[in-house]
C-alpha cells in the first residue's frame, strides 16, 4: 500500500485546516493509501534553523531529522492549504523548505479552502510553483472548498457535499496513478 502524508498549512488556535485534513485522510485511507495526517500546529517546527543547506542532508537538529524521516517515508502527499494574503500560509512554506530530496519525484494532491468565494486557488498557484522547484509534482485535479463556513461548524466539524466527495475521488484516483508512476521513477536509479 502506498504511504500518503496529509499535511496542513496553518497553526493558529482555532484553525480549520485539521478538520478538513481529517476528512481527506479518511477518504484516502479507503482509497488505496495508508494515509497519515500531519497537523503543522502540533508538529510545531521552529522557523527553519538548520545551518547547512538541506540539499546536503547534514541535519543538526532532532526536529529536522524526524521531519526528514517522516517525509522520506512518503510515496505521495496531500497538502491541505488555506489562503493567507493571496498565498499559502508561512508555516507550510517553512515546513517545505526544511527539506529538499525528501519531496522529490513524488506527487501531491491539493485541497484548498477559504471563507471567501475563491476557495484558496491563489494560494494553490504559489504552492504548485514552489513544489515544482523541489521536483514534486502537484496534480491538476484538486479539491477546492469555497465559503468554508458552509462546511465547518463552530466545533470544527466538517461536512461535505456531493461536489467535494466527487472531486476527492477524482483527485485520489489520479494520485494513485501518479504515485505508481513516480515510484517507478524513484526506483530507476
Ligand atoms: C492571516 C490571514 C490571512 C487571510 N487571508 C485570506 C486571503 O487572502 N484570502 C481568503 O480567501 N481568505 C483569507 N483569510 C481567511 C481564511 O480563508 C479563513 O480564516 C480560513 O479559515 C483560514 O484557515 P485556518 O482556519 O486553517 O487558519 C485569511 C485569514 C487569516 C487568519
Amino acid at each position: 500500500m502506498y504511504k500518503l502524508k496529509v499535511i496542513t498549512s496553518t497553526v493558529r488556535p482555532g484553525r480549520k485546516g485539521p478538520a478538513i485534513a481529517k476528512w481527506i485522510t479518511e477518504v484516502a485511507n479507503s482509497h488505496g493509501f495508508e494515509a497519515e495526517m500531519i497537523d503543522l500546529g502540533e508538529l510545531n517546527l521552529p522557523l527553519m534553523n538548520e545551518p547547512v543547506h538541506p540539499a546536503l542532508k547534514q541535519y543538526e537538529h532532532e526536529h529536522t531529522k524526524q521531519w526528514s524521516a517522516k517525509i522520506e517515508q512518503a510515496d505521495a502527499f496531500i497538502f491541505v492549504t488555506a489562503e493567507y494574503d493571496y498565498s499559502y500560509p508561512a508555516p507550510l512554506k517553512n515546513a517545505i523548505e526544511y527539506l529538499v530530496h525528501e519531496w522529490a519525484y513524488k506527487p501531491s494532491g491539493i485541497v484548498s479552502y477559504s471563507i471567501g468565494p475563491f476557495a484558496g486557488v491563489r494560494a494553490v498557484m504559489s504552492l504548485k510553483t514552489d513544489l515544482l522547484s523541489l521536483k514534486n509534482v502537484a496534480l491538476a485535479e484538486m479539491v477546492n472548498i469555497p465559503q468554508l463556513n458552509q462546511f465547518v461548524d463552530e466545533d470544527n466539524n466538517f461536512t461535505t457535499d456531493e461536489r467535494l466527495d466527487k472531486n476527492a475521488k477524482i483527485m485520489l484516483d489520479q494520485l494513485v496513478r501518479w504515485t505508481k508512476g513516480m515510484k517507478a521513477i524513484r526506483e530507476d536509479k
